[in-house]
This record gives structure tokens, sequence and C-alpha cells, in this order.
């Protein structure tokens, strides 16, 4: 089976990115062969810093060795070090309907939020990204609920090349997972956790047990008093309830039991110890690979190295069938 999935190198990575993505990918490292990237054309489609791009890139390669990513059993590179990724993407542009990519969510909400700058390649990003699945053969994408129209929308893209010009990608099936798969703002509830968001709506991965304390505790609960999963009546604490058992690996129902006769306070202070439990290895590898910078570009060059010969592999059959 073939894994292929990515995450910009824009903002901080939360624990929405981990819980929802992240902890996918290394479940599926162990019985498929897996390709991780760190998608940097994908983040210049809104306004971002030309000084910290390589910064933010290599802190993306950190979370991902952090959180058990192997890469000498799964490949991992940055986007922009394979070029095949924009010389399909331009192909692919040329059986994208123009519709198709208007009516994209994403492309609604960023163009609404950047609206004195709205690019190009904000609107044929979705094509991007489905040129970065299908240039592997990918058969299954992980990937939180926000980012599964783009997979949809890659399936239709692949679907009519192969109709046009013959058998030629794998059509990709997006895996999201049934609890967790929109880890909400801590401030707004309402929101999803976002890089770009102030800082006090989400928890980064790297953040130091003062910053947990201080977040959990002023994040957003909801009136009444009972710890209960509901996220329509009660989203705070449903999403709190959430993160809770995916870092403690516990069914909610056993932590709505657990905490049955206890204030949201005590609930908050055990959800910061497990918190600050579960993140420390994060902050010890960042500190362990901000030691050794040449340990990463290593493992990106040769990740890239080996994406690469994929990507022609594919590039060539392209190439072929379209009559070039
Ligand atoms: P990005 O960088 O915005 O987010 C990375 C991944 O994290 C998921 N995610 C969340 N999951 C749960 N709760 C949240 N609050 C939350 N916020 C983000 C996203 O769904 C995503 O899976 N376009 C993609 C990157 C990309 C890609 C690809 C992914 C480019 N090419 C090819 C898969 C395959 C993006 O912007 O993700």
């Amino acid at each position: 089976m073939k894994i292929f999935s990515g995450i910009q190198p824009s903002g901080n990575i939360h624990i929405g990115n981990y819980l929802a993505v992240i902890k996918q990918w290394v479940a599926f490292q162990e019985k498929a062969d897996c390709i991780f990237c760190i998608v940097d054309w994908h983040a210049i489609t809104v306004p971002y810093e030309t000084k910290t791009l390589q910064q933010k890139i290599k802190e993306v390669a950190s979370i991902y060795l952090a959180s058990g990513i192997n890469p000498e059993k799964s490949i991992v590179f940055v986007q922009s070090q394979v070029k095949e990724h924009s010389e399909l993407a331009w192909l692919l542009n040329t059986i994208t309907s123009l519709g198709d990519l208007q009516r994209m969510t994403q492309f609604k909400d960023k163009s609404q939020k950047h609206s004195q700058n709205i690019c190009a390649g904000l609107l044929n990003y979705p094509v991007l990204m489905a040129g970065d699945i299908l240039l592997y053969q990918t058969e299954v994408v992980p990937v939180g609920e926000d980012q599964k129209q783009h997979v949809e929308l890659a399936r239709t893209i692949a679907k009519k090349f192969n109709s046009k010009f013959g058998e030629t990608f794998k059509i990709p099936e997006v895996s999201v997972l049934k609890i967790g798969a929109k880890i909400m703002s801590l401030t707004n509830p309402d929101k999803k956790m976002s890089k770009s968001d102030p800082e006090s709506s989400r928890i980064g991965l790297f953040d130091s047990p003062e910053q947990i304390k201080k977040k959990i505790g002023s994040a957003t609960t909801d009136s009444g008093r009972e710890i209960k999963f509901n996220p329509k009546e009660k989203p705070g604490i449903s999403n709190l309830l959430t993160i809770y058992s995916l870092f403690s690996d516990k069914p909610i129902k056993d932590l709505e039991n657990a905490f049955a006769s206890q204030s949201y306070q005590s609930f908050k202070q055990s959800l910061t110890d497990l918190l600050v439990e579960k993140l420390e290895p994060f902050r010890n590898k960042k500190s362990e690979l901000d030691k050794n910078p040449e340990f990463i570009e290593k493992i990106l060059a040769d990740g890239a190295k080996r994406a690469e010969k994929q990507a022609q592999e594919t590039m060539q059959k392209v190439k072929k069938v379209m009559g070039l």
C-alpha cells in the first residue's frame, strides 16, 4: 500500500495536526510504503516571511522525526526539491474545471481572509495537491477533515485524466479519523484549531509546560458544570475531552465516568498534566535536533532523491499518454 501526505511549513504545528494526521502516519508506517512531504510550495500561496521559511521547514522535519517517523523506512522530503510536483500540477491544470476550484471551501475561506491579496496560486492550490498525491501512485491519503474535499478533487482529476488519456493514475482513497479529525480552537471551539490563528487558541507541539498550563487554563468551557461529550451543546468541553482521549488512548465514555463528579478546573488540571507529559518527548527531541542541523539536511536530501526517482517514473508515463 502506498501512502502520501504532507503539512505546510506555515505557523506552528499544533496538536490538531498531530492527533488527526501525524499519529495516523506513524501507524501506517508499520504496514505501508509512506511518503511524508513538507509542502513549501503550498505555503507560499498566502503572504509569508521569506526569512523564516527555511527555519519553518526544518521545524516541520523535526516534528515528523520527533513523532516517530523513521526516515529509513519512510520517505521524508521537501516538495520544492522535486520539481516534478510543479510539472505535473501544470499538466493537471489543463484538465481541471475552473468551477471545481472556485467551489472549494478552503479557497473561499482563504480568499476572504486575504481579500487584498488573492493570487492565482491560491485558486490552483488543490491542483498542486492533486499532483503531489498522483505523482506517487498513492493509494491512501491520511488527512484531517478540512482537507477531505481536496482529496476528493484529486480523485475527480485522476478519473478524468484516466478516461481522457488511458489508465495512468491510481485513484487515491482518503483516510480521516472518526473522532478527532477536526480539533477545535481553544478560545473559539466553533472554529478549527489553526496554525495561523492567535497563539492562545492552539497548543504547539514544542510548547513549554508553562504555556500549556496557561492555554488550557484559559480555554473556553461551556455553561453548566458537567464533563460530558456533546459537541453541539458543549463544544468547549467536548473538544478538550477529544484531546484528552486521543493523547491518553482512553475512550471518551471512560473519561466522562472518571470525571463525573469533578469540576471543570480539576479536569483542566488533569489535561494539563497529561499534555505536559505527552509533549515532553517533542521538546527533548527538538533540542537534540537543533544541535545537529546537518542531520535533518541529510535526511531531506536523501528523501528528495528517493522521491524524485518515483516521480520521474510517473512523469514519463504521463508525458507519453499526453503526446508530449
Ligand atoms: P495543513 O498544513 O493545513 O495541515 C496539515 C494536516 O493537518 C490537518 N489539520 C487538522 N486536523 C485536525 N484538526 C485541525 N484543527 C487541523 N488543522 C489542520 C489537515 O487536514 C492536514 O491533513 N493542503 C494540505 C497539505 C498538503 C497535502 C498534500 C496533504 C499539500 N499536499 C497532499 C495531503 C496530501 C494542508 O494545507 O494541510
